[in-house]
């Protein structure tokens, strides 16, 4: 504008008794120094930061979860209808209040059915908190999207996608997402080590909910189930990984099994999907944990929860069983480190001073699912795709996806897609960098 029409302008606003946008009277200026407050309040910039993540993918419940840039409370609408007709609210939080933060949204939806089809909006209140009787909504945001999902349950469609190894390494995981959004599965195991070492809640968002890649919106329509790695648990903010990855529903587990919030044993069409977490890579005792991890008990703990889920009618009248973790449950090469070398992991006859494998893990978990009948454990960890068939006293397989790297012959990122076809579970792995299918293999029901 010129300054002289704008100074010109702003006199006869003045005198109308209107003041130009911008330009403050002396009334106006003090009222303003009295409200200093006032201007902080009103909203600035979008308060929700990223699309939705669709998380623990079950028969009657999902999680889902969006970051925000400032104090807020949370919400989902929820209804079976695409006009959104009949929809439920659903806040963050649980019982008693809702989860009034500046980071991270975490809803739990219940009481669904399976394997139906929901469709569901997200949005959030922007909350001032200056005390405990001193609260305000200062604005609401909604995304304007309507996203949908499947439950899972006997009916549900059996086809599953497993990453692994992502690394937030964001080229491979772009690709990975493409060959996943391909292949259009019910759901996606993400079977560790999506993370490195995390020091802030900020960095986690950055790799599960707000990811710079194209599909940053890649778990708003298909739910994720996450087995976690061992660096899942490295870094202050990796060791509450919760707050932006949830826990399972509690009425998923017994209350002797509370803890075991990561675990899942899902039903999908004609598969039973049992998660397991091999925890960390290196022993409680090694030096360089300084005595802040619990790997020991908690892999003891998931024998037990395993014993009983594989009793669970849905789970034992599936025809196919796949069980998924981190750390191989096997590896033919006896250079390879077994992760139970007291007390500090090392040892000359192996060629790594960590885990390559969970001999501990194996001898807990592995004849229990052998009894079951499960025909196949899928594992990651080593960064190199490799296939064991079953042996003379190994009856299951197990699979061990591939690596981030996109620069490398044999360290590749993999996505294994597994789905029934006709009577057999047919489980290819296709190389997310030439795009081509590494290798498939097929299962008779159990
Ligand atoms: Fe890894
Ligand atoms: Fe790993």
């Amino acid at each position: 504008m010129d300054r002289r029409k704008f100074i010109k302008d702003s006199a006869a606003l003045a005198a109308a008794g209107v003041v130009a946008p911008g330009v403050l009277g002396a009334e106006e200026k003090k009222m303003q120094a009295q409200r200093p407050q006032d201007g902080k309040e009103a909203p600035a910039g979008k308060l929700i930061t990223s699309a939705p993540m669709l998380q623990n993918y079950a028969a009657t419940s999902i999680g889902i979860a969006f970051s925000v840039s400032d104090m807020a409370n949370g919400y989902a609408d929820v209804s079976e209808a695409a006009d959104m007709s009949g929809a439920r609210r659903v806040t963050c939080g649980g019982y008693r209040v809702t989860d009034l933060n500046d980071k991270v949204m975490l809803i739990r939806v219940t009481g669904l059915k399976p394997a139906t089809q929901y469709f569901y909006r997200i949005g959030a209140d922007r909350i001032r908190y200056k005390g405990g009787y001193d609260m305000k909504i200062l604005g609401s945001e909604e995304d304007p999207r309507t996203y949908s999902f499947r439950t899972a349950g006997p009916g549900a469609e059996a086809r599953f996608c497993v990453i692994n190894d992502t690394h937030a390494k964001y080229d491979a995981f772009a690709r990975t997402l493409d060959k996943v959004a391909e292949l259009s599965p019910s759901c996606v195991v993400w079977n560790g080590d999506a993370t490195n070492v995390e020091e802030t809640i900020e960095d986690q968002v950055r790799i599960f909910l707000a990811p710079p890649v194209p599909r940053s919106d890649y778990a708003s329509q298909t739910p994720y189930l996450f087995c976690p790695g061992n660096h899942d648990s490295r870094g202050m903010a990796n060791r509450h990984i919760e707050r932006v990855l949830m826990f399972r529903q509690p009425e998923e587990r017994s209350p002797r099994d509370w803890d075991l919030g990561r675990n899942f044993a899902v039903r999908m069409g004609d598969i039973a999907m049992i998660g397991l977490d091999t925890a960390e890579d290196k022993l409680d005792t090694n030096p360089i944990f300084a005595g802040l991890f619990n790997s020991g008990a908690y892999r003891e703990a998931q024998a037990v929860w395993l014993a009983d889920v594989l009793k669970r009618k849905e789970i034992a009248k599936a025809p196919f069983l796949v069980a998924f973790c981190h750390i191989p449950l096997y590896d033919p090469d006896p250079t390879r480190n077994p992760g139970d070398v007291a007390p500090a992991d090392k040892d000359p006859k192996y060629t790594t001073d960590f885990a390559m494998w969970q001999r501990t893990c194996a001898k807990l978990w592995t004849p229990l699912l052998q009894k079951a009948g499960c025909q196949l454990i899928i594992t990651a960890h080593q960064h190199a795709y490799r296939f064991d068939a079953p042996d003379g006293t190994r009856k299951w397989a197990q699979m061990v996806g591939g690596g981030p790297n996109l620069d490398n012959a044999t360290s590749f990122p993999t996505v294994i897609d597994g789905r029934v076809e006709g009577r057999r579970l047919v489980v290819r792995a296709w190389n997310v960098k030439t795009g081509a299918v590494l290798d498939e293999r097929s299962f008779a029901a159990r």
